[in-house]
C-alpha cells in the first residue's frame, strides 16, 4: 500500500494549477447517461474516483474515450445496454449511486446497489428516493439494492426538501430533466457544483432555472442532445492548498481558483491573519512571518463553511495562537482526523459535534493513518509544518480526490515523496 513521507521544511513558494472539481465531474459523468449525443467534458480531473465512474458507465453501455492522463473525456450513451449497477461497483464510491436517476429517466427502470463511500457517518439516500417517488417512480429496496421503475416515464413534481442535501438536489435534477412537466425543488442546495451540473444539462437542451438559489425549476424536455462542457475548478482542492500555504507560510498562487466559490474560507483565513488576494486568474495566498490566530468555524451548506474543508482548517488551527471551536453540522462522525493530528502534537478535544483546538507552537512528525479523503489531506498539511518526518499511511483515500498532490506541493518546495506499489509502477 502506498504511503507519503513528508519532511516539514518551511514556506511554500510558487504556482499551483487547480484541477476540475471531483464532486462536479462525477455528477456530470452520470449526466452523460441522459444524452443521446456525445457529452465531452474538459478539465476532467484524473482521479481514482472519476476513472472508477468511467468504468461503471462502460458497464452500462456508454462509449467512454478518456486516454490515460488526459483532461478530455468523451462519453456517448447512444445505447444503454444495462440498467444494473452492482454492489461491487457502487460500494467503493458513493457517487456511483447517481446513475439511478438518469437511468430511471432515460430508460424507465434501474437497479442500483445502496452506496458505500467515505466512513464519515451514516449517509442515507432517503431524500433521493422520496424525490423519485414524488416523480411517480415505484421504488423497492431488496437485498441491498434499490429497484426503481417508471415505465410510463417520470412526471414533474413539487419537492420541498426537509433539509439541504447536495446529493439529493443533484440527483433530483438529473431525473427531472426528462420528466413530463415541471419540477420545482425547494430548499435546494446552492453549491457551485449544482450550477455546474445545471449549466451542462442546459447546454444539452435541458430547461433549468434558479440553480444557485434555494428554488430550482426544471421544465422537462423529451430528450437531451450532447455538449462540450468545462468542469468547474475544484473549490475544495483550491481551499486545501490555500490552507496549506497559510499553514506553511510563503506565497502561493492558486491558478484557476474561484474566489466567488470560497467566500467562507477566505473570510476565515483573513481573520486568522492570512493575506488572500483575489486576482483575475486565481487567488494568491501569502503569510510572511506573521503568526496565525485562532478562528471559530461552523460547517454549513454553501455559502457557509464547507464540511470538505473542516479537517484541513483544523490542521491550521492546531498551530494558531489561542483556542478555536470547530463545529461540524453536516456529518456526525467527521472528526476521525483529530486523534491522528494529536499524534503530531496537536491539542484537540472532541465533544459531540465540536472540536476544541488549543493552538500549540509546533507539531512534531510521526507516523499517521489516513482515514478518509479530506482527513488524509489535513494530515499532509500538518506534516508540512511539523518538525521532522511524518509518514501518512493508507493514502489511497488521497488518490480518490487529489490529482498529483505530491507533484503540485513539491513544485512549491515541499519535501514530499511517495513510496509503495503505484510509486514503483508509475515511476512516481
Ligand atoms: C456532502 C456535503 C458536500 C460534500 C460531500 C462530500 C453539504 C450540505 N453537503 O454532500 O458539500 O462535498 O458531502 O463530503 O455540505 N442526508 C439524508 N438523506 C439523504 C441525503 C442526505 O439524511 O437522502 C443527510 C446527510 O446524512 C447529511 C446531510 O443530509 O447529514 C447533507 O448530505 P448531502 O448534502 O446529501 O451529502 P452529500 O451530497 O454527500
Amino acid at each position: 500500500m502506498d504511503k507519503l513521507s513528508i519532511l516539514g521544511n518551511g514556506p511554500l513558494e510558487g504556482r499551483i494549477p487547480i484541477s476540475g472539481a471531483k464532486n462536479s465531474a462525477l455528477k456530470l459523468q452520470a449526466a452523460s447517461l441522459l444524452c443521446e449525443e456525445p457529452l465531452v467534458l474538459t478539465s476532467m480531473p484524473n482521479l481514482a474516483d472519476t476513472r472508477f465512474m468511467a468504468d461503471l458507465l462502460r458497464n452500462l453501455g456508454v462509449e467512454v474515450e478518456w486516454p490515460k492522463g488526459e483532461a478530455l473525456c468523451r462519453m456517448h450513451a447512444a445505447n444503454i445496454t444495462s440498467t444494473i449497477a452492482p454492489y461491487d461497483l457502487v460500494r467503493k464510491m458513493r457517487a456511483t449511486f447517481n446513475v439511478l436517476g438518469p437511468l430511471l429517466a432515460r430508460v424507465g427502470h434501474a437497479t442500483v446497489s445502496l452506496p458505500g463511500g467515505c466512513a464519515i457517518g451514516a449517509r442515507p439516500v432517503d431524500l433521493h428516493l422520496k424525490a423519485f417517488e414524488a416523480m411517480g417512480a415505484d421504488i423497492v429496496i431488496e437485498e441491498g439494492y434499490v429497484k426503481a421503475a417508471a415505465l410510463r416515464g417520470l412526471r414533474g413534481a413539487h419537492i420541498n426538501f426537509p433539509f439541504v442535501s447536495v446529493g439529493a438536489t443533484e440527483h433530483a435534477m438529473l431525473a427531472a430533466v426528462l420528466a413530463h412537466g415541471e419540477t420545482i425543488l425547494e430548499n435546494a442546495a446552492a453549491e457551485p457544483e449544482i450550477s455546474d451540473l445545471a449549466n451542462c444539462l442546459n447546454a444539452c437542451g435541458a430547461k433549468i432555472t434558479g440553480h444557485g438559489t434555494s428554488t430550482i425549476r426544471i421544465q422537462g424536455v423529451a430528450k437531451l442532445t450532447g455538449a462540450r462542457h468545462d468542469v468547474i475548478a475544484d473549490r475544495i482542492e483550491a481551499g486545501t492548498f490555500a490552507i496549506a500555504a497559510a499553514a506553511a507560510g510563503g506565497n502561493v498562487f492558486l491558478e484557476g481558483a474561484r474566489a466567488e466559490d470560497l467566500g467562507a474560507l477566505i473570510d476565515a483565513l483573513r481573520r486568522a491573519g492570512v493575506t488572500v488576494e483575489v486576482e483575475s486568474k486565481g487567488l494568491r495566498i501569502k503569510r510572511n512571518g506573521g503568526g496565525l490566530v485562532a478562528v471559530d468555524v461552523d460547517t454549513r451548506p454553501h455559502p457557509g463553511f464547507p464540511t470538505d474543508l473542516q479537517a484541513q482548517f483544523m490542521a491550521l488551527m492546531s498551530i494558531a495562537e489561542g483556542t478555536s471551536t470547530i463545529r461540524e453540522n453536516i456529518f456526525e462522525n467527521r472528526f476521525m482526523h483529530a486523534p491522528e493530528l494529536s499524534r503530531l502534537g496537536a491539542n484537540i478535544t472532541v465533544r459531540g459535534n465540536e472540536a476544541i483546538v488549543k493552538g500549540v507552537p509546533k507539531l512534531k512528525g510521526a507516523p499517521v493513518m489516513a482515514t478518509d479523503l479530506r482527513a488524509s489531506v489535513s494530515l499532509v498539511i500538518a506534516a508540512l509544518v511539523a518538525e521532522g518526518e511524518t509518514t501518512v499511511n493508507r493514502i489511497y483515500h488521497l488518490d480518490r480526490g487529489f490529482e498529483r498532490l505530491e507533484e503540485k506541493l513539491g513544485r512549491c518546495g515541499a519535501k514530499i515523496t511517495r513510496s509503495g506499489d503505484s510509486a514503483r509502477s508509475s515511476g512516481r
